[in-house]
């Protein structure tokens, strides 16, 4: 893989080497190619040294040096990444300036896979004008890889900070390598339990960890879709940058989120473990033992999401649900999946070792509308994750 590593001035660029490095382990090639700004920040001999290629910043080759290589580049390059990529580095591309080594070289590879990831004060990203430059670029086929949120150079907190080396190489490199054959859909997941609350301190739970939806919300978003991941409580943690995470707790706001955003999704894959029942009451104190007599609690059933969603789906939407179940596996699943007017099921069996909640890996069955049935050896959840998204493309 040739990637060419753009660097603009700005302090993110510190950060540039360890970027150069993500790609090299990987097994890439790198030149970088920087602005006259960017080497107020970084060295020549840093970026040399870490990415054993020349590094490139002037537009005319010297009397030694009877090249254009930033011109030839362009040629070699699998993809050109900019990291950081200032205001300025962005608005000389949406306008086709090319006035230097980088922005030449971006303006002749508009049509590589391009990525940036832009670094800048949060008055500047949110002007106007630099807006109008992302939508041209997005609109172009260009890819953005943050601002991300937090502490910015300036002191404040906002949107801004470029986007970690880490996360921008997994990004990019999921993208060269992984079908981006979700680009343009929006997916809802949901994932992990709901916790529907007794009292101040105690609630009713279930076991799932968030591990199948967490995989399927990654690999859908690391296929180019964009993800609203719907979770409840979980110590996960998501770092894609077009996954959008809601927390909620209880089936009824897991239920608000779903139906909310069912309408403008292409799909819906429902993966959580809702409770099926919620208290009828709950406490805002903690409440008291009752002398040594027992406790009854009644219970009220919280809304079936999939079924709702069922009846709200249109003829271009796919919704998929998961059925747990411990007997007559196949047999419920099918009557799951009519009865919720689903796409397909996937089926876990509890019967099944290693599959089911906190493992880290499943064993699933997938069960058509047409009821063909499709069982898949044990695997890990990510693998399992990319089996159900690729069943979900064949029967688009
Ligand atoms: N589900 C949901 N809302 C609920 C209950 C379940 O969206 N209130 C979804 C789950 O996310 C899963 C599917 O429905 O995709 C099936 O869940 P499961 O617990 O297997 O089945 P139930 O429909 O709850 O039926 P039962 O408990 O009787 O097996």
């Amino acid at each position: 893989m040739h990637i060419v590593l753009g660097i603009t001035g700005g302090i993110a660029a510190y950060k540039a080497p360890l970027l150069v490095r993500l790609f090299k382990k990987a097994g890439a090639d790198v030149y970088c190619a920087t602005t006259s700004h960017a080497l107020e920040f970084v060295t020549p001999l840093t970026l040399e040294t870490v990415s054993g290629n020349k590094v490139y910043s002037e537009l005319f080759a010297t009397q030694n040096d009877h090249t254009t290589e930033h011109i030839s580049l362009k040629d070699w390059a699998d993809a050109v990444v900019v990291a950081p990529a200032t205001a300025n580095c962005i608005g000389k591309f949406a306008n086709g300036i090319a006035d230097d080594a980088l922005s030449t070289l971006l303006v002749s590879c508009s049509r590589k896979p391009v990525f940036l990831c832009p670094a800048m004060n949060s008055d500047m990203w949110q002007c106007d004008a630099v807006q109008n430059n992302i939508t041209k670029l997005t609109e172009m086929g260009v890819n953005f890889i943050g601002p991300a949120s937090g502490e910015l150079a300036c002191g404040a907190e906002g949107i801004g900070r470029m986007v970690e080396p880490e996360e921008i190489f997994r990004t990019v490199w999921t993208a060269l390598t992984k079908p981006q054959d979700l680009k343009g859909k929006h997916a809802i997941v949901t994932a992990g339990p709901t916790y529907e609350k007794i009292d101040a301190v105690r609630f009713i739970g279930n076991y799932s960890s968030g591990k199948m939806g967490f995989a399927l919300a990654e690999e859908l978003a690391d296929r180019g879709a964009e993800v609203d991941l719907i979770t409840g409580p979980t110590s996960l943690k998501t770092d894609r940058t077009n996954i959008n995470r809601i927390d909620i707790e209880s089936a009824q706001e897991m239920y608000e989120a779903a139906t909310g955003l069912f309408p403008k999704a292409d799909i819906a894959i429902l993966c959580a473990a809702v409770a099926d029942y919620r208290p009828a009451q709950k406490a805002d104190i903690k409440l008291k033992k009752q002398g040594d007599s027992g406790m009854t609690l009644e219970l009220v059933q919280t809304p079936d999401i999939l079924a709702t969603l069922g009846k709200m789906k249109q003829e271009n939407q796919t919704l998929v649900g998961f059925a747990l179940e411990t007997n007559n596996e196949l047999e419920h699943a099918k009557l799951k999946l009519k009865k919720k007017n689903l796409d397909f099921i996937v089926l876990n069996s509890l019967q099944d070792p290693g599959a089911g909640f906190q493992t880290s890996t499943n064993k699933i069955t997938i069960i058509d509308r047409d009821e063909k049935v499709k069982a898949f050896e044990l695997k890990s959840k990510q693998e399992v994750a990319k089996d159900i998204v690729d069943h979900l493309k064949m029967g688009k």
